[in-house]
């Protein structure tokens, strides 16, 4: 065994990696998280499929907060040329860069850096944005959405836990300017656990309704955009739309 699978393997991960050499990293949940991981992948890699079938994935991509880099392994291995993670948490990205070390990823590159700290014009464009498991743990999803799209050349996905929305019409100041709620934000308490690994940095949270998310997609410069249907067997968080994954489009 390598040295560098050896330190792989000297401790437990967020994610379950597959290793060259047949085995796989141990995590800290016991696998209890695996099929969460595995129903997005699941679904990202339909929509790469319909999208940029294979043999054409000469392409950039950007994986926004990658944590330790599992999708963006997946989409080196999945073909795509080219492979930029960014997480804010020192510790993940040096995870992460040990396991594409370890797995000989050569076209996988990471940067320290909170999303928010990024320039797009300094990054170009992407083929494809990846921002999965972000926006609902940020007090500025918004801004986060308006940078997936600086980012995007092509596709974005983004994948977030929502909350029931309210809809109707608001007497906006008086009856006589009426106007139609075009979705809502829950507002979630992670303030005590900002320490841990998989949340957002201040720990205010501002969680949309799906109609908030696909509203704010279009009116932040998307053409379009569609929520995907989760597979069967998926994650029940996404099965019973608590959670959902939408494709946009530039
Ligand atoms: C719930 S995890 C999701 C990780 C991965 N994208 C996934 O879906 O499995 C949230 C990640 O966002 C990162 N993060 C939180 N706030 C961030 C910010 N402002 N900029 C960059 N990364 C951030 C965290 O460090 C963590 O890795």
């Amino acid at each position: 065994m390598t040295d560098l699978l050896e330190r792989v393997h000297s401790r437990e991960w967020f994610y379950r990696f597959e290793l060259p050499d047949g085995t796989a990293t141990a995590t800290y949940h016991g696998g209890g998280l695996d099929q969460i991981h595995e129903t997005r992948w699941n679904m990202l890699e339909s929509i790469l499929d319909a999208e940029f079938p294979a043999g054409q994935r000469n392409l950039r991509a950007v994986d926004l907060a990658a944590h330790q880099g599992w999708f963006s392994v997946h989409l080196a291995q999945a073909g795509i040329a080219n492979v930029t993670g960014v997480d804010t948490r020192a510790e993940h990205v040096a995870d992460a860069r040990l396991i594409t070390a370890a797995m000989g990823l050569s076209n996988v590159e990471f940067i320290h850096s909170d999303v928010f700290d990024l320039d797009p014009k300094a990054l170009g464009t992407f083929d494809l944005v990846l921002m999965l498991g972000l926006i609902y743990h940020l007090e500025n999803p918004i801004g986060a959405l308006r940078l997936a799209r600086a980012l995007c050349g092509r596709l974005c996905l983004i994948e977030t836990q929502v909350v029931p929305g309210m809809s109707g019409m608001v007497d906006f100041g008086s009856y006589h300017f009426v106007r139609p709620l075009r979705g809502s934000f829950g507002i979630i308490d992670e303030t005590d656990e900002t320490h841990g690994s998989e949340t957002g940095t201040t720990g205010i949270c501002l969680v949309p309704s799906i109609q908030a998310l696909t509203w704010l997609l279009t009116k932040v410069g998307f053409s379009r955009c569609q929520i995907l249907r989760p597979p069967p067997g998926a994650y029940e968080q996404l099965r019973h739309g608590k959670r959902v994954m939408v494709a946009a489009w530039v």
